[in-house]
């Protein structure tokens, strides 16, 4: 096996080159994770120079490193935020203690099982993704598409990092286990069910970055509230590229929906599947399909686990610091929506049980921001159409609505009608097959496919005719 100048090939803040055991343990995982990423990983996409973003350093100004690159030459670094002096824990029954440097003892399965869920997404996007490629409208799409995949690669090696680090043979373990799970496999798929969904088509993807990003993007602000510090500054480092997953995401539906706008406007319809474009009610049921997965995410309205996660100190809640309570939440209560005979209502809960349900409101109010703006977009062309999030109650598969019958503005009805009304909600099988009659392939720079409006501008001050993709 031949050895790696990690200073060199896997650019890190974590002085690897000092710690000969850690360095070990990651050389013997390393080839691993490259045999995974050219199986599992973007499919025929091994000889493409890409120009893609490197994290080199953690600073505002260096860690966006712009180069063109050999997709498995990717260099996937290890990188946590900067320490803060004198962190203290900011929550739960350790509330006031110095922040643990180390993994408490009597925590350690509790944050291997938090480290392993999230670790698990990362690898599992990019399956999800990995035949996208074959159909990307535009270079610049392609594009985005290779910075997600490198990037969700290198939060994989950011989540392996602490399990070799800090969790000795079992985190070695959990971190082989990480390339052994794949997404929609039989036998062993990924943690979480929405990362065992197909990403079919651009339409997904674009919804995916919105939409199961930005959970990322909430769990990972949970995570970085951490008592355990190596994983609060691992995910603060997270989301800083995680920003740039939901820009593609927002910034790729609004520019289906432009186009969609902008067609229904030209043949005063919104019936323009025969002019090439997507009917903006189809977009709404793929927005209705993935926001109600991504809901799901976020586990039981009322949870035990993370409630013991809270106060333990070792997962908290969105911008912690900025909540005015006690930040230990014994006596508190917060309104949870629960089914009451057909009726959906809000009844108060012990807030230390609903963690869960209050990050799921604080994504809900996140993701309302980016429909308001797609909404200007359709009212600025003079279309009559608004896009809606539906209720938290339609087609939930976890919690205290799995499985029930409510319609997307949250009135309960009855099984059979549901399963009637299914394909006016949510992607048909006929939506999808037109959808895929429009997923051609285009990569001449300067081109796109006729679905979806190029975007404002390129990437990183390139325009967006730059060929951002060489094919060789
Ligand atoms: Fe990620
Ligand atoms: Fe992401």
């Amino acid at each position: 096996m031949s050895s790696i100048n990690y200073s060199d090939k896997i650019p890190n803040n974590v002085n690897l080159s000092d710690d000969r055991r850690l360095q070990r343990a990651l050389e013997q995982w390393q080839p691993h994770f490259l045999d995974w990423w050219k199986a599992m990983g973007p499919d025929g996409s091994h000889n493409f120079d890409v120009y893609l973003r490197t994290a080199i350093d953690v600073s505002p100004k260096g860690w966006a490193h712009f180069d063109t690159v050999k997709m498995p030459d990717y260099r996937w670094g290890i990188f946590l935020a900067d320490k803060e002096e004198d962190r203290r824990i900011g929550f739960g029954m350790h509330k006031g203690q110095p922040a643990w440097q180390d993994v408490p003892g009597e925590y350690r399965s509790e944050l291997r099982r938090l480290i392993v869920t999230q670790g698990d997404t990362e690898p599992a996007s990019v399956e999800q993704q990995r035949r996208l490629g074959l159909t990307a409208p535009s270079l610049y799409d392609l594009r985005n598409l290779f910075q997600i995949n490198v990037e969700e690669g290198r939060h994989l090696w950011a989540m392996v990092y602490l399990l070799h680090a800090y969790f000795g043979r079992d985190g070695r373990e959990e971190a082989d286990a990480l390339l052994t799970r794949h997404s929609g496999d039989a036998d062993k798929p990924r943690i979480l069910s929405a990362f065992n969904v197909p990403t079919d088509d651009w339409l997904c993807f674009y919804f995916f970055c919105y939409f199961q990003d930005r959970d990322g993007k909430f769990q990972l602000h949970a995570l970085s509230e951490s008592g355990f510090d190596p994983l609060s500054r691992t995910c603060k480092f997270m989301l800083t590229e995680e920003a740039h997953h939901m820009f593609v995401g927002e910034t790729g539906v609004g520019r289906v929906i432009q186009r969609s706008a902008e067609l229904s406007r030209q043949h005063d319809t919104l019936d323009i599947r025969t002019f090439g474009g997507v009917d903006l009610p189809t977009l709404q049921k793929y927005l209705n399909f993935y926001y109600s997965i991504c809901l799901d995410l976020f586990g039981q309205e009322k949870s035990t686990n993370a409630a013991n996660f809270y106060s333990m100190g070792i997962k908290g809640r969105y911008e912690e610091g900025s909540i005015d309570d006690d930040h230990i939440l014994e006596g508190l209560t917060y309104k949870v929506p629960e089914i009451s005979g057909d009726r959906i209502v809000l009844a108060d809960m012990p807030a230390l049980t609903a963690v869960n349900e209050r990050l799921r409101d604080d994504y809900r109010v996140d993701s309302q921001k980016g429909v308001d703006r797609w909404n200007k977009t359709i009212a600025d062309l003079g279309v009559d159409f608004k896009f809606t999030l539906p209720h938290q109650a339609f087609h939930r598969n976890i919690g205290s609505f799995a499985g029930l019958p409510i319609t997307p503005d949250g009135k309960v009805i009855a099984k059979d009608e549901w399963a009637r009304r299914r394909d006016d909600w949510l992607p048909s099988e006929s939506d999808k097959a037109f959808v895929a009659t429009l997923m051609q392939r285009v990569v001449e720079p300067g081109k796109i496919a006729g679905w979806v409006a190029p975007p404002a501008r390129g990437i990183h001050g390139k325009p967006f005719e730059y060929e951002y993709v060489k094919f060789s």
